[in-house]
C-alpha cells in the first residue's frame, strides 16, 4: 500500500514566498499577509505527491514539510 503524504507549513518559518502557491495550488492557501498554510488537513490527494515534494524543495525557508504516514 502507497504511503499517504501530508504537508505542513512552519508559520514560524514562512515568509510568504508563495512558491508554494504557484507549484501546488491545490495543496496551499496564502492568508491575508501573503503566508502559507496548508489546505484543509495537509493531506496529499492521489497523483499530487510529486507537487508536495517540489513544494518543499522549493520553498526559500525551508519551511515545508511532507510527512510520510
Ligand atoms: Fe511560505 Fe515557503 Fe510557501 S516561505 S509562502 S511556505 S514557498
Amino acid at each position: 500500500m502507497t504511503e499517504r503524504l501530508r504537508v505542513h507549513v512552519d508559520p514560524d518559518k514562512c515568509q510568504g514566498h508563495a512558491r508554494c502557491k504557484a507549484l501546488a495550488p491545490e495543496l496551499f492557501e496564502l492568508d491575508e499577509f501573503g503566508n502559507a498554510h496548508e489546505a484543509g488537513d495537509g493531506i496529499v490527494p492521489p497523483g499530487l505527491e510529486d507537487k508536495a515534494w517540489l513544494a518543499k524543495s522549493n520553498c526559500p525557508e525551508i519551511a515545508i514539510d511532507v510527512i510520510e504516514e
